[in-house]
């Protein structure tokens, strides 16, 4: 056989695999029948240029796609997304059907060992019992006087940052607070985020979370890519990419306190008078040993604390941009919470301020705005198949609503991009139940377990940064905290997600 002849038959091979695939996926596939382009049901690159390629994209081809063929759409080779409200609660469905995660987008977080990360259904049901009383709505109102004692500190901040002066990045100064309550609520101290210097100070938190959203399509489509990122030298990783050495950085810094906290236990220097934290539950001895491996715990750290601290933040600071943009809603929000704050720095528990319904439109605002995440999220019915008007959608199949297009869908929230905190105010006299359409947290029972914490630390933050700060917005507009990317959270068009602001004054009455 002569060179050329071997080149030609090296090649054919995996040409000719390529195209029995192809046609395998336009033509026998079981979602063969279903609408949608056929690039995109025929292979993966249509997706990978616009998410990698084109960075995050792919949502808006999304939209063009059910534009074009309607509510239900294969959009890649495996997956089918549906957008209709409506159907969000059957796709999430609750713990009496089976939900399974997608192992293809479940990688995206680089966190395969944790709650966000098991696929299968009866193993995140075992893995979430361990954790879920530390969520319910009892243990956080307990947690109420910690939250308090963090809302006290920023608004101390702010007080000092009116005196200074300063451009503060409100997303930064929320996400001190929402980092100093998770890290105190898993491990018993706080890592200090309010007690740094004065100003808006980095968080290592943040920069993981932005090093996560650097790496998730790709992620997604080169998942090798993780450990090979993992193991390089640290200063080269930095050198390429200094958010996802954050990211590792902080990880890594993680699997040492695990690391901590096992050798303790194994030595039985635990301290059985001190509260127990998320972290004891983790480390439990009695749990099976492969439920507590290092990696394990890693992982579902990172888990907990990244998504303890951006996603709140955001919405936090989503509804104080809209808060001070527009006067006449501040202006509404303060004259209901002086009925239970009646002067500025008054207190108010969560479970009073939750009975505020223009405070709760305003908190309802920030969640719809901020979007949670914009990531598509699929689950997957692993033994039955879902139905959707006259569609099968066979077993096993990855099905998938980014919360994005519920909460931009004009029929339930007309004039999607206002905030508009009286919206929910109306519907409850009219008696629709418009709350069911926030979906930041998504539902069932892969929902996120955070989300009781999270309205506490939101009502509370509101509520009390706004009954005393007055602040400016600084060289800030919509464009800076708009969805024109998913990377699995919505990022603008230039430059990350942030608000900047100056403390203009002091409530004094
Ligand atoms: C506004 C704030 C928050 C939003 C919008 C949010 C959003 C989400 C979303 C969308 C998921 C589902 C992810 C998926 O399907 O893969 C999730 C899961 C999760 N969130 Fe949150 N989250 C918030 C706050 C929190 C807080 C404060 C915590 C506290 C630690 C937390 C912990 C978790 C955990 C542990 C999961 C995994 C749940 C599971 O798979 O069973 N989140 N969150």
């Amino acid at each position: 056989m002569d060179s050329l002849t071997l080149f030609v038959s090296v090649l054919a091979l995996p040409l000719g695999l390529l195209v029995l695939r192809t046609v395998y996926h336009l033509y026998f596939h079981p979602l063969s029948k279903f609408p949608g382009p056929k690039l995109a049901a025929a292979t993966f690159l249509y997706e990978f240029y616009y998410d990698v390629v084109k960075s995050g994209m792919y949502i808006w081809e999304i939209e063009r796609m059910h534009e074009k063929y309607g509510p239900i759409v294969r959009i890649n080779p495996r997956e089918i997304h549906i957008r209709d409200s409506a159907y969000y609660d059957e796709i999430h469905a609750g713990a009496s059907r089976k939900r399974s995660k997608d192992p293809k987008y479940a990688i995206a977080f680089g966190a395969p060992n944790s709650l966000v990360g098991t696929i299968t259904h009866d193993h995140h049901r075992f893995r979430r019992s361990l954790l879920s009383n530390y969520f319910s709505k009892r243990s956080v109102v307990e947690l109420g006087p910690s939250i308090h004692d963090k809302v006290d500190k920023l608004i101390a901040r702010f007080e000092q940052a009116h005196q200074a002066g300063d451009v503060l990045h409100l997303q930064l100064d929320f996400a001190a607070l929402t980092a100093d309550v998770i890290t105190d609520y898993c491990y018993g101290w706080s890592y200090g985020y309010l007690d740094g210097e004065k100003g808006s100070v980095s968080n290592d938190l943040v920069d993981a979370v932005n090093g996560l959203m650097v790496m998730i399509h790709i992620n997604r489509f080169f998942p090798f890519l993780i450990s090979i990122f993992r193991n390089a030298p640290p200063t080269l990783l930095r050198w390429l990419q200094p958010n996802m050495a954050d990211l590792f950085d902080v990880k890594a810094r993680l699997r040492q306190q695990a690391d901590d906290t096992l050798q303790k236990q194994s030595l039985k220097k635990v301290d059985s008078e001190a509260r127990s934290t998320i972290f004891d539950a983790l480390t439990d001895l009695e749990l099976p040993k492969n439920e507590r491996t290092l990696d394990r715990l890693e992982d579902e750290s990172a888990l907990l604390l990244g998504a303890g601290t951006e996603t709140t933040a955001r919405s936090i600071t989503v509804a104080m941009f809209y808060l001070t943009r527009n006067k006449e809603i501040m202006t509404k929000l303060r004259a209901e919470l002086k009925a239970v704050m009646p002067k500025p720095l008054s207190k108010a528990s969560w479970v009073d301020l939750e009975k505020l319904p223009y405070l709760t439109g305003v908190v309802n605002e920030g969640l719809r705005l901020s979007h949670g995440m914009t990531a598509r999220l699929a689950r997957v019915s692993p033994t039955e198949p879902m139905l959707y008007k006259d569609w099968v959608i066979p077993a096993g199949t990855p099905v998938s609503q980014s919360n994005y297009f519920v909460h931009m869908d004009p029929t339930l929230f007309p004039e999607p991009e206002k905030f508009d905190p009286e919206r929910w105010i109306r519907a409850t006299e009219k008696g629709e139940y418009l709350s069911r359409y926030i979906v930041s947290f998504t539902k069932g029972s892969r929902q996120c377990l955070g989300m009781n914490l999270a309205y506490a630390e939101i009502y509370l933050s509101i509520a009390h940064i706004a009954r005393r700060i007055n602040f400016a917005l600084y060289e800030t507009t919509t464009d800076n905290i708009c969805v024109y990317r998913d990377m699995g959270i919505g990022c603008p068009e230039v430059g990350l997600f942030g608000v900047r602001a100056t403390v203009e004054g002091l409530v004094e009455e």
